[in-house]
């Protein structure tokens, strides 16, 4: 595992977004599984400027995101689709088709999830994915939980995510309950992984991460078993 440690905010963007367009750079026709949160906003705000500036081209790259919340349609401000489209997909020139999120409108949800697998296998799996965390050590949706879950799933949020999800929605009542997630096991067969965190809020779960057992009561602490894994945080001060 590399760990680095970046000097703020913006040195963890540019950090994460460097890793992210190398990979672009080097397999133009990349699968990248991307994540949604504050973290990556800035991520996403530097690989924007360096497609403008004609140093990206993302015409053959294909992305798939980790989870979205059951019940949200794309259009609805809140869901994790309208979030990509808003702080990535409409500024580059990624194909949108190209573009996926799981289906949080999806009336048979079994199935949704069985689709969602499938295409990430379809799409010859995920080459690079970039991941946050949560206080409670949750990557994608997957909350801590007795076991590991493996594929693409139904979650109940944790009341800790639905608490610290809040402030993105105009009170907690309308904060979803229930999430579709990609499970620990698609998440791990990603071929490299790319973890950011910021803030001292988030010290703490990711020492227990990156250095305690692991356990699925820590999901995050799977990743200790991967091979490929590059850790970017930022523990002073902030977002921005
Ligand atoms: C949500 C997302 C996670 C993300 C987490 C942390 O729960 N499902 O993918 O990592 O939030 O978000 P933030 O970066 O805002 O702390």
């Amino acid at each position: 595992m590399k760990i680095i440690k970046a000097e703020s905010y913006q040195d963890l963007s540019r950090k994460a977004a460097n890793i992210l367009s190398a990979q672009i750079i080097l397999k133009p026709d990349c699968v990248l599984g991307l994540a949604t949160g504050s973290t990556p906003i800035g991520t996403y705000k530097q690989l924007i400027e360096w497609y403008e500036k004609g140093d990206i081209d993302f015409s053959h790259t294909s992305t798939i995101n980790l989870d979205e919340y059951c019940g949200l349609s794309p259009d609805n401000t809140q869901s994790y689709r309208y979030f990509m489209n808003e702080h990535l997909f409409k500024h580059i020139n990624i194909n949108i088709h190209n573009t996926h999120v799981p289906d949080g409108m999806a009336v048979d949800e079994t199935k949704e999830c069985q689709r969602y697998d499938n295409l990430v296998n379809l799409l010859g799996g995920i080459d690079l994915q970039l991941l946050g965390i949560g206080h409670n050590g949750h990557i994608g949706f997957n909350e801590p939980n007795p076991s590991f879950e493996k594929t693409t799933h139904i979650v109940m949020l944790d009341d800790t995510t639905i608490k610290a999800n809040a402030r993105f929605f105009p009170t907690l009542q309308e904060v979803p309950r229930k999430a579709i997630t990609m499970g620990i096991k698609t998440i791990m067969q990603s071929k490299k992984i790319l973890l950011i965190a910021n803030g001292a809020d988030k010290e703490e779960i990711v020492r227990k991460a990156l250095t305690g057992p692991v356990t699925p009561k820590v999901p995050a602490s799977i990743l200790q078993f991967h091979p490929n894994v590059t850790v970017v945080y930022c523990f002073e001060g902030g977002i921005l």
